[in-house]
């Protein structure tokens, strides 16, 4: 046997530990004894800690690092540095997960993907937090709450529960055109690299002439798209997608992605036939057509997961100059819900942790909290001895920027505060559109899909559901109302 280089087995403040087999005792039947059980102690009392919450939605997941090559200069639209010379390379972290299981559930659930890429540009941290798909679900986020109640765990069984999740949508019409795509036989991604990723929201860009333009992102995988069906899923390990990434990415295949945008004009936002910041819509490639402005590869797999994926921590509010958010109410609401749950999940100072640091100076007048100056980088040790308020009088203390102020955000008509229901809107022709799109075996799985769960509900919910399908097309909620019989 080659001898082995010597590391010794140390305890977490670094003294020598001489046995971590054997507990100290006094004598063969006598108990534990302080002295001596230190090491022993310190282990039991670690690893009693070392949980962290999971999210509370897209708990399972999988992260890698890689980098974003600009190959369009997009300073016509936006000012974000990243995001001026062609050939600028912008290195990431991303994270795919499902979105309903907890971190023990299955990577092949038929269930959106959580599509998260954190860009450490030269001006801070830019988190993209899309999905998989180019809408979501809802249009209001005071339903959200509801929306992932229903979609998760009954409270009594604690199974999940066809039944409920039916139950919402019926009383939810803004749904349906996520729900025809999530039923469709894209529902369930073969893995993280043969799947497509999108800010689904509108966002908004700004460039130095404090112009705004309205702007979606597209991440089209160079994989090409692959699914599984129901049947297959049932069939694959639960971890299969977990693997497929890391396998690829150590073996040096590395997965890429071609990313693209749509840009709307605000004097175009203004005359849509569609409200353009409504996250159930996509906005149709013939009206405002996709262009190619960069490739994004994975390259490289973490060290350690906690470490790097389950502390990682994604907000659409971590912005930079240039990119901005817009007047979807489900954006706008993110950027609250995103940082809270990461002082709870993770911790007041979670920003200090490696993997969300930012890759330039972060200077500010924020202090302390618990686990202050957790790495070693100059700027994150709860900085050092400088000023901690502002205004001050100290040479070389920050300072804000007026420069880097985004233009007014425009707010449509008289404005007014008041409960803002938006039923009326148009829920179904999107979701028609689709539908008419699809092939013969596409419409057939389609809505084979949504039959097996939706016998489990009540007539009345079933009704309801086939009222809406019927909305988006006479055949399709034909088929359903068929198969349902
Ligand atoms: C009002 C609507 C929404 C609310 C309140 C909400 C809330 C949350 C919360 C609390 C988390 C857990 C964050 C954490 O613990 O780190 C989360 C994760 C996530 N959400 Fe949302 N969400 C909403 C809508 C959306 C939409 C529309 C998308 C995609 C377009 C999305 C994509 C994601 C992704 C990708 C993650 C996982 C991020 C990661 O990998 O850490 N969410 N969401």
């Amino acid at each position: 046997m080659s001898e082995q280089k010597k590391c010794p087995l140390t305890t977490s403040t670094g003294m020598s530990v001489a046995d971590d087999q054997n507990s100290t005792t006094a004598g063969e039947q006598g108990p534990l004894t302080f002295m001596g059980n230190v090491h022993l102690f310190e282990k039991l009392a670690h690893f009693n800690r070392e949980r962290i919450p999971e999210r509370v939605v897209h708990a399972r997941g999988t992260g890698a690092y890689g980098e974003f090559v600009l190959t369009k200069d997009l300073s016509e639209y936006t000012c974000a540095d990243f995001l001026q010379k062609v050939g600028t390379k912008t290195s990431l972290f991303i994270r795919f997960s499902t979105v309903g299981g907890g971190q023990d559930s299955s990577d092949y659930a038929r269930d959106p993907r959580g599509f998260a890429v954190k860009f450490y540009t030269k001006e801070g941290n830019w988190d993209m937090v899309g999905n998989n798909t180019p809408v979501f679900f809802l249009r209001d986020p005071i339903k959200f709450p509801d929306f992932i109640h229903s979609q998760k765990k009954n409270p009594r069984t604690n199974l999940p529960d066809a039944a409920a999740i039916y139950e919402f949508w019926a009383n939810s019409p803004q749904s349906l055109h996520q729900v025809s795509i999530l039923m469709s036989d894209r529902g369930i991604p073969y893995s993280y690299r043969h799947m497509h990723g999108f800010s689904s929201h509108t966002l908004s860009f700004w460039n130095a002439n404090k112009e705004r333009f309205w702007v979606k992102w597209h991440f089209k995988t160079n994989q090409g798209i692959r699914t599984v069906t129901n049947a297959e899923a049932a069939q694959l390990p639960a971890n299969g997608v977990q693997h497929d990434l890391v396998d690829s990415i150590d073996k040096g295949d590395f997965p890429s992605w071609t990313v693209q945008l749509q840009i709307m004009t605000q004097a175009q936002a203004k005359d849509y036939k569609i409200n353009p910041f409504d996250l159930t819509k996509i906005w149709p490639h013939a009206d405002f057509p996709v262009m190619d402005i960069g490739q994004m590869t994975l390259n490289k797999n973490v060290e350690n997961y906690f470490s790097e994926v389950e502390q990682a921590t994604f907000s659409p509010g971590h912005l930079v100059p240039g990119i901005s958010i817009s007047p979807d109410k489900m954006l706008q609401a993110r950027i609250l819900a995103y940082g809270d749950a990461h002082r709870y999940r993770v911790g007041a100072n979670a920003d200090q942790l490696p993997v969300n640091t930012a890759r330039c100076p972060v200077q500010h007048y924020q202090r302390d909290g618990h686990m202050a100056g957790m790495t070693q980088a100059a700027d994150h040790t709860n900085q050092t001895s400088k000023v901690n308020f502002y205004p001050n009088e100290q040479a070389g203390s920050p300072q804000p920027d007026p420069a880097v102020a985004e233009p007014p955000l425009p707010i449509l008509g008289e404005a007014w505060i008041q409960t803002y229901d938006t039923q009326d809107q148009d829920n179904f022709s999107q979701a028609g559109d689709l539908y008419r799109l699809m092939s013969e075996d596409q419409k057939n799985q389609l809505v084979n899909n949504i039959a097996e769960g939706l016998k489990h509900a009540t007539k009345a919910v079933q009704d309801k559901m086939v009222a809406q399908f019927t909305a988006a097309d006479a055949d399709y909620g034909k088929r359903v109302a068929r198969l349902l019989k």
